[in-house]
């Protein structure tokens, strides 16, 4: 897959333009606070429908203004596609596919797959399970719209439960209405189980060997599912999933929510058999979140048969010139965007196209 186009007005800093990558390397150079992460940020933006920075889409319209534009035209194995997405100060933004405009941003899922790296993201191993489960369900979203309408039902019947357990007097009231939303959660939460445990067996192999190689044969990783759900079919998932929830009602009743299920669940990386999250050196997780987002690469093109487009925003310097080489020349299939506030060494900008980018303009420079 790849970019072919990115038309924005209006976005945070960006000022109305037009931007042309080529299929391979795009570098995007500026000073501190030019617009380079806002011009990643709005291509993410059609991908999955929302920031990677804010969850209030009015912080994306420019100041003073009240519209913004965002349109991605690209190219994929099936022909070409746009993405256009207009943002409002004052109401909710809208998202066309191909012009038509959609109704639930479930539908935006799998049309236009990015993978986006961003310092940031060494949060997916030094931070909480939630940073992990963040992680797995945005890509399951893109892979399978199927996952994002389970997510949702599940968030919601998750917080009903959540409410009903406030509101009641008694867990014997509880019980009364409880087991409506135990089966939903119970339904959705089974279904997401299993494909988070799927999705985390291919990354496991995949990510061992990715690791392997980045660090020439010295280091062994592991990601590992953990759950207190268990069973293998579906069937037998939910069933273990209902009897967990109906166990654990007087627990959560003094607690005031659900402590068991999905939403507590985790993905164990280790390296060598030690726990990454707390024992992990800094160069270490960030060697092993560009494993895992090398390995998110490979998982997609295994499953949609072509690479997502890599937005690779200011992760450059942080990574030694020997990673820096393998990320970069990681496959001549795949696009890259990236952004840097430092030009790249003369052997890694080879064969790519430059932008400057200076106070929210963005212009080619090679
Ligand atoms: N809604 C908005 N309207 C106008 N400007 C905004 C808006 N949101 C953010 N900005 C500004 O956009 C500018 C560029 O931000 P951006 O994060 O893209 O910088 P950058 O080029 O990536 O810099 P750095 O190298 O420091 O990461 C910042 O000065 C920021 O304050
Ligand atoms: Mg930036």
């Amino acid at each position: 897959m790849r970019i072919t186009e990115i038309e924005v007005a209006n976005y945070r800093n960006l000022k109305q333009q037009q931007v042309l990558p080529h299929g391979g390397l795009n570098i995007f150079v500026g000073n501190n606070a030019q617009g380079k992460t806002n011009l990643v940020e709005s291509v993410y933006l059609c991908c999955i429908g929302k920031s990677p920075r804010t969850d209030k889409d009015k912080d994306l319209v420019c100041w003073g203004k009240d519209h913004a534009v965002v349109k991605v035209q690209y190219q994929c194995r099936f022909g070409e596609g746009e993405i256009a997405i207009d943002l409002f100060a004052n109401k909710k933004k809208q998202v066309a596919i191909n012009s038509v405009p959609i109704a639930k941003m479930g539908e935006l899922m799998g049309y236009l797959n990015c993978i986006y790296f961003s310092p940031n993201e060494i949060r997916i191993i030094s931070q909480s399970p939630q940073e992990r489960r963040r992680f797995l369900d945005i890509d399951l979203c893109q892979m399978d719209k199927g996952y994002f309408y389970s997510l949702q039902r599940f968030n919601k019947a998750l917080q009903q439960r959540n409410t009903l357990i406030k509101q009641c007097m008694s867990v014997e009231q509880a019980k009364q209405t409880i087991f409506v939303w135990d089966e939903q959660i119970a339904e959705e939460g089974a279904k997401i189980f299993a494909k988070r445990r799927a999705f985390c067996q291919k990354l496991q192999t995949i990510a061992q060997s990715t690791h392997q190689k980045l660090t020439e044969g010295e280091e062994s990783l592991t990601a590992q599912y953990v759950s207190q759900i268990n069973g293998q079919t579906t069937q037998e998932i939910r069933q273990n999933y209902l009897a967990l929830l109906e166990k654990s009602l007087e627990k959560d009743f003094q607690l005031r929510h659900t402590s068991v299920g999905c939403q507590r669940d985790d993905v164990m990386l280790k390296i060598n058999d030690v726990d990454v999250r707390n024992f992990g050196s800094q160069g270490q997780q960030r060697t092993v979140a560009l494993s895992l987002k090398l390995s998110e690469l490979q998982i997609f093109k295994q499953l949609t048969g072509e690479y997502p487009v890599l937005l690779l925003d200011d992760v450059l310097s942080e990574l030694d010139l020997n990673r820096q080489k393998r990320l970069l020349n990681f496959d001549s299939n795949l696009q890259i965007l990236l952004t840097t506030a430092t030009p790249l060494a003369d052997e890694l900008a080879t064969k790519c196209k430059t932008f400057q980018i200076v106070d929210g303009v963005c212009t080619e420079t090679k």
